[in-house]
């Protein structure tokens, strides 16, 4: 059974006293909700890995608050033993000016690893992963602790992320015992992952609300994207296909309206000459609009819009769980409008779009 509980302190006591016995809680943070679990205990994390049906190659991330922290910035991971004490200094200096701008919030740095961590938490690489979440209930979870939580999304491996208490518990049904609402997450996507280089230089392993130049600004030197020169090696949440619904989904880079005719007679083949069911995802256009200009498919056509003030911060609050419901339609085919433009949140949500729609032919 899993129960859904309030950040009450009734609520936070009882999420506090089952992490403390190596069960996994599930926790709002301001990106999505995360499954937690004891990040010192090697049980603990196992039972997170069985959750999530995750495989034990992909590292988890190690949430910390500021109640756990004796000193301020890099120091206080190293009293914890999560990170190593022998950083090079320019490694140091980059990390503590991270902590300093970004924390708490939706960055997550790649470090040494320390001595209190296990190597399961880390899939044995000698780096890990390290966040301090800025939500209130979470920072209330890990200091009741009393210890430093993994947390990786709620989700079962490769599929789309929970941001709502609700949609944790549907998802991880029967997996986990308790979840506590923190309500609706703020962020929507998860944080950005940065590894931090033994010269101080920076590798963005995963986009997210913290950007490129939002790290350009504080570090003074231009993250490289470790993507494009490593692959998926050493952070599988780059793996091409992660963060998708069930249903096949296509990206559109605009609306109906440009569309070229090779489009509209491949989705019409993909739908059965009209006899099937598209799930339409707009940018902003308000959903009749939508489905007015898709009356030429004759397929039965679900609108959703994604951000109806045209916001990108408003897209990414409401991306997955527009993705949720849409997949949740049984229909044959999601289509998705790509962010107009690029560069900061933006990127983060085309990534995880890209994600979604590895596998599934691309329209013309
Ligand atoms: O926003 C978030 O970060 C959420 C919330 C719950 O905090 N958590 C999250 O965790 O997204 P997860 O496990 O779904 O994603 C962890 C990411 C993966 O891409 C993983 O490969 C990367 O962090 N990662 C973890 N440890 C790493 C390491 N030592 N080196 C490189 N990448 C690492
Ligand atoms: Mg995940």
């Amino acid at each position: 059974m899993t129960t859904i509980v309030s950040a009450t302190d009734a609520g936070l006591a009882q999420a506090a006293l089952a992490l403390q016995q190596g069960r996994p809680v599930v926790i709002p943070t301001e990106t999505v909700y995360g499954l937690a679990a004891d990040a010192t205990n090697p049980d603990a994390i196992a039972s997170v890995f069985a959750a999530k049906s995750r495989p034990s190659d992909d590292p988890l991330i190690v949430h910390v608050a500021p109640g756990l922290l004796r000193r301020p910035r890099v120091e206080g991971l190293i009293d914890l033993g999560i990170v190593a004490d022998d950083l090079e200094p320019a490694q140091r200096a980059a990390a503590d000016a991270l902590v300093d701008a970004f924390w708490p919030g939706p960055l997550t740095l790649v470090l040494p690893c320390g001595p209190a961590i296990p190597p399961s938490v880390t899939s044995r690489l000698p780096s890990v992963a390290i966040r301090m979440p800025a939500h209130p209930v979470a920072r209330a979870v890990i200091e009741a602790a009393g210890r430093p939580l993994v947390a990786p999304s709620a989700n079962l491996f490769g599929r789309i992320s929970p941001t709502t208490a609700q949609a944790a518990a549907s998802e991880l049904q029967g997996r986990v015992d308790l979840v506590v609402d923190g309500g609706r997450c703020d962020v929507g996507v998860e944080s950005t992952v940065v590894r931090v280089d033994a010269d101080g230089g920076l590798g963005l392993l995963r986009p997210g609300a913290v950007t490129r130049v939002d790290l350009e600004r504080v570090s003074g030197t231009s993250p490289y994207d470790v993507g494009a020169s490593e692959g998926t090696a050493g952070s599988p949440g780059r793996l091409l296909r992660h963060y998708a619904p069930a249903t096949p989904l296509v990206i559109v880079p605009t609306g109906p309206s440009s569309w070229p005719e090779a489009r509209w007679s491949d989705l019409r083949a993909r739908l059965g000459r009209g006899a099937g069911r598209l799930a339409y995802v707009a940018w902003s256009t308000p959903a009749e609009a939508a489905r007015t200009a898709l009356a030429g498919l004759g397929a039965q056509v679900d609108v959703r819009t994604l951000s109806p003030d045209g916001t990108v911060t408003g897209a990414a609050h409401a991306l997955y769980a527009v993705l949720r419901e849409v997949d949740d339609l049984g229909a044959d085919l999601i289509v998705v409008e790509r962010p107009p433009g690029g560069g900061g949140l933006a990127d983060a949500v085309a990534d995880r779009l890209q994600r979604a729609a590895h596998g599934t032919a691309p329209l013309p």
